[in-house]
């Protein structure tokens, strides 16, 4: 339990470093949180016109979900930590995310992030999980419709995918839904543009939402 809780510390602190708020400065942008959704994340970076920074946002903050739980992968064995506390692992860099220390608290959806988190864990979940979000993407050109139905349906294709039903790691499961749950709750503001109609498509300008 102390590495397990050493790693989530280390996943959490990890997690908690906004790159849409440091690619954005290093690039002499605009603050991300400063127009569009106000959003620190890949999406609303592409709304200053950059899609290099967008690009470099999307990756870093997938990183930042991938690294503790590949390096989980990689040594936790010998400290006991598998597949389950690579997940818990990966929940907290993506908590960390959503409520970074550096930006009290005010962070991010934590899509990029959760993509990393999927990458670390599974190859193919990951794969499908992103398949589905272009899809959803091609058709809606909505980056936040995309990445909500992507979510929902993450849980399913774990259970489908992962061998036998009866095979399924139950923490990896509590840790995927939990991440759904927090994903879908901050895309709140999505949702109900969604269901208005007002929701901007990926390429439009989003100026006027702040
Ligand atoms: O990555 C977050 C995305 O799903 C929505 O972002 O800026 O359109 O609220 P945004």
């Amino acid at each position: 339990w102390t590495y397990l809780a050493l790693a989530a510390l280390g996943a959490y602190v990890l997690g908690s470093i906004p790159f849409a708020v440091v690619v954005s400065r290093a690039m002499r942008l605009k603050d991300p949180r400063t127009f569009g959704s106000g959003n620190p994340g890949a999406t609303n970076v592409l709304r200053s016109g950059s899609k290099v920074a967008a690009g470099l946002t999307l990756l870093l903050d997938a990183a930042k979900g991938w690294l503790p739980v590949a390096l989980v992968g990689w040594f936790g064995a010998p400290y006991g930590l598998w597949e389950g506390a690579q997940a818990l692992v990966g929940l907290a860099a993506f908590a960390g995310h959503v409520w970074p220390v550096f930006l009290g608290f005010k962070g991010g959806k934590g899509v990029a992030t959760a993509i990393g988190v999927l990458l670390g864990l599974s190859g193919w979940l990951a794969l499908a999980t992103l398949a589905v979000w272009a899809l959803v993407l091609a058709i809606s050109k909505m980056s936040s419709l995309s990445s909500i139905v992507a979510a929902l349906i993450l849980p399913l294709v774990y259970l489908l995918g992962g061998g036998p039903l009866w095979d399924y790691n139950r923490t990896v499961l509590f840790a995927l839904v939990l991440m759904v749950v927090i994903l879908v709750y901050r895309h709140a503001a999505n949702i109900s543009r969604i269901l208005a109609g007002t929701e901007p498509r990926v390429g439009a300008s989003k100026k006027s939402m702040v």
